[in-house]
C-alpha cells in the first residue's frame, strides 16, 4: 500500500480531559484505500482518537491533515466521513431505509435518486427486501449493517468504524468481518476501524496501530505486529507469549540464564545493548519445537509438567529443571498429530528446542540502550 498516496495524517496528536491525558504524541499516516485497524485495551484512547479524526473533538495539541491539508479546525461536515459509532445509534423511530436516507437527504438529493441509492446499499449490505423495518425489528447483525450502508450512503472519503461488530455473536462477526473487508476495498474507502479484538485487526486491516494508555505503542502490519512485536507489552497483548526472565546479556546474539546459554539471531535493537544487561527474552508458544537435531543450539531438557486439549493442538506446559530465575516453565502450542507422533504424556521428559531466529530480546525497564 506504499505506493498509494496519503490520504490521511495524523501528526503528533495529544488530547487532555481536564487533569487526564487521553493522547498523548500519536503519529500516524494512512494510505488513500488503505484499512488500518486501532487496536489497544478499554480505555487506552481509541475511540477519542477516533473522534479527532472524524472532528467530533478538538484535539489539544498536534495538527490532523487530509490530503495534506490542516483540517484541525474544520467540523465533521467538512471532513468527508462516515461513522460508524460504538453502539451503533440508529434512529429507533426511521425504518432501516429512511434511516440509511437520512445523511442522502439532507444532502438534498432528489427524492428518487435516494431511493435508487438506498436501494442499492440495502443490496450491498445484503438486507434487500428489509428496508421497511425498523431498527427493533432487525438483529445486531441487521442493525450494524443498516449503520454500516448509512455510513457510506455519503461516499464518504474516510470511513471510521468504532467497534462496529462488538454487540455481535461470533458467527455473524466472522460473517460481517468479511463482508466489511471486501466493500471497503471494492469501493476503495480508507478505512479505521476501532476494535479492541486482535483476531479481528490481524484477519482484517493492512496496518495495526497499537495504543496504550494513549501513545502509539507499535504501527506495523499484522505480520510486523505478531512476529516482531515492539514491546512486551504488544506482545502479550497481541497472541500470547513466553517471557523468560531474567536473563543476561553475554554477548551479541548470546544470552544466559543460570547456566544455560541461549543463542539468538536476528536480535531487535538489542545488539546495543552492553554485555552483563539485564534482559527479558520471548517466544511464542507455537515456535518451541519438541523435536529437532540434537545438535542444534538451545536444546534444552524439561519434563512435561501438564497437557490441555485443544482440539487441532495441545497446549503443553514445560518445566525446565535446568533453568534457574524465573524461566522455571515455558508453554507450548504442538499440533495434535505431533503430540501424537512423539507419544507425548504427562511426565514425560523431552528435549526442547528453542529456535534461534524465534527467539526475542527485550531490554528491562529503566535500562537506556546505548546507540
Ligand atoms: N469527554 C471526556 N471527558 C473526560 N475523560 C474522557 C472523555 N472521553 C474519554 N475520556 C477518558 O479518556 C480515556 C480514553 O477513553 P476512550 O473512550 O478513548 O477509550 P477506548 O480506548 O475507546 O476504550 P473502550 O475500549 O472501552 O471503548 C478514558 O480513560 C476515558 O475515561
Ligand atoms: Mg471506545
Amino acid at each position: 500500500m506504499n505506493d498509494k498516496p496519503t490520504y490521511l495524517q495524523v501528526q503528533n496528536v495529544s488530547k487532555v480531559f481536564g487533569q487526564f491525558t487521553a493522547l498523548q504524541g500519536i503519529s500516524f499516516s494512512a494510505a488513500r484505500g488503505e484499512f488500518i485497524s486501532i487496536l489497544g485495551p478499554s480505555g487506552c484512547g481509541k475511540t477519542t482518537l477516533l473522534r479527532v479524526i472524524a472532528g467530533l473533538e478538538r484535539q489539544t495539541r498536534g495538527t490532523v491533515f487530509i490530503e495534506g491539508r490542516d483540517v484541525s479546525a474544520f467540523p465533521v461536515s467538512r471532513r468527508k466521513v462516515g461513522i460508524v459509532f460504538q453502539s451503533y445509534a440508529l434512529f429507533p423511530n426511521l425504518t432501516a431505509r429512511e434511516n440509511i436516507a437520512y445523511g442522502l437527504k439532507r444532502q438534498g438529493k432528489p427524492r428518487s435518486a435516494v431511493n435508487a441509492h438506498v436501494d442499492e446499499l440495502l443490496d450491498l449490505v445484503g438486507l434487500g427486501g428489509m428496508g421497511r423495518k425498523h431498527p427493533a425489528q432487525l438483529s445486531g447483525g441487521q442493525q450494524q449493517r443498516v449503520a454500516l450502508a448509512r455510513a457510506i450512503a455519503v461516499a464518504p472519503d474516510l470511513l471510521l468504524l468504532d467497534e462496529p461488530l462488538s454487540a455481535l455473536d461470533a458467527k455473524v462477526r466472522q460473517k460481517l468481518r468479511g463482508e466489511i473487508r471486501q466493500l471497503q476495498q471494492r469501493l476503495g474507502i480508507t478505512t479505521i476501524m476501532v476494535t479492541h479484538d486482535q483476531e479481528e485487526a490481524l484477519t482484517m486491516a493492512d496496518r495495526i496501530l497499537v495504543i496504550e494508555q494513549g501513545r502509539l505503542a507499535q504501527d506495523g502490519t499484522p505480520h510486523e505486529i505478531y512476529d516482531k512485536p515492539a514491546s512486551p507489552f504488544v506482545a502479550n497483548f497481541i497472541g500470547t507469549m513466553n517471557f523468560i526472565e531474567g536473563a543476561t546479556k553475554i554477548d551479541n546474539g548470546l544470552y544466559g540464564i543460570g547456566n544455560t546459554r541461549l543463542r539468538i539471531s536476528g536480535e531487535n535493537g538489542s545488539s546495543r545493548l552492553p554485555a552483563g544487561c539485564r534482559v527479558t527474552l520471548a517466544i511464542r508458544p507455537e515456535d518451541i519445537l519438541l523435536q529437532g537435531d540434537p545438535a542444534a543450539p538451545n536444546r534444552l531438557n524439561a519434563r512435561v509438567a501438564g497437557m490441555e486439549y485443544r482440539g487441532s493442538l495441545f497446549r503443553i506446559d514445560l518445566c525446565l529443571p535446568n533453568a534457574t530465575h524465573g524461566a522455571g516453565t515455558l508453554t507450548a502450542e504442538v499440533p495434535t498429530h505431533a503430540v501424537r507422533h512423539l507419544a507425548i504424556t504427562p511426565d514425560t521428559n523431552l528435549p526442547v528446542y528453542l529456535p534461534v531466529d524465534r527467539l526475542r530480546v527485550y531490554a528491562n525497564e529503566g535500562v537506556q540502550v546505548r546507540i
